[in-house]
């Protein structure tokens, strides 16, 4: 397996947040995680990067215990996080912000073949390459943010909510830009989503959080399958 969870928990002080968080992904897989606001989506890819530390259970990335590592080594591992809301630096350009976000890379070839890269993936940017992050639509700044992340090569890719407040075209957009960086990358992707059918249009397999537990896993076809009732939110 690429990722998995076993027995994972995490607390804000003495509210806990996950409770016994069990996943596992196998290599270029897309996953979805689904749930409300506030069950917990957010802290679990948190604590995947190691943003916020597992108070219990064991996390392994392509066999590796890497449970207490912290999260610049856990990059180092091709682990990398594109947080919700679509942020980016305002006053840079467009090729800019890919750059800054490509800084690990120390070879500036490489840096520039990486640009080249995204913006390929990424048409709708790619004819507003010079212009700032701050003129940008809602919907193409969560596409650069998407971008910025990809300048550090993930293996494992968490992607949190980027169809959140965004128009309906630019969700197909976004959704289309993620089935293809799964494609063109070999990334693996764990998509986190309000919406269900969204993630259900490009994911293998679903996990649904309720209150910190999963409460239901299972492929695609059988979510179909599934009552409301059980999808639970
Ligand atoms: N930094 C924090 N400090 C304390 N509680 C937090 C913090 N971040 C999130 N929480 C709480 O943890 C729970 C899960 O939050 P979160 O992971 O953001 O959920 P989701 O992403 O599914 O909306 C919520 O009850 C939220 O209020
Ligand atoms: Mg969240």
């Amino acid at each position: 397996m690429h990722l998995t969870l076993d027995g994972v928990e995490v607390s804000y002080g003495k509210k806990k947040v996950l409770n016994q968080i069990s996943m596992a992904m196998a290599h270029r897989e897309v996953v979805a995680l689904v749930g409300h606001n506030g069950a917990g989506k957010t802290t679990l890819l948190k604590a995947i990067l190691g943003l916020i530390e597992s108070e219990k259970g064991q996390i392994k990335f392509e066999g590796d215990d890497i449970t207490h590592l912290p999260p610049h080594l856990r990059v180092g591992y091709g682990i990398v996080y594109c947080p919700q809301g679509g942020e980016v630096f305002k006053r840079l350009t467009v090729v800019e912000n890919l750059e800054v976000a490509g800084h690990r890379e120390r070879d500036s070839k490489k840096v520039r073949e990486n640009v080249e890269k995204v913006l390929s993936l990424f048409p709708a940017l790619k004819n507003r390459c010079t212009l700032r992050g701050g003129v940008l639509s809602g919907g193409e700044r969560q596409m650069l943010s998407l971008g910025m992340s990809l300048m550090l090569s993930p293996k494992l890719f968490l992607i949190d909510e980027p169809s959140g407040g965004l128009s309906p075209l630019y969700v197909d957009k976004v959704f289309e830009s993620i089935r293809r960086i799964n494609e063109q990358f070999q990334t693996t992707i764990l998509l986190v989503e309000q919406n269900v059918n969204h993630a259900l249009g490009i994911c293998q397999k679903v996990y649904v959080l309720r209150n910190g537990h999963i409460v239901y896993q299972g492929n695609k076809n059988e979510v179909k399958n599934v009552s409301s009732e059980f999808m639970g939110f």
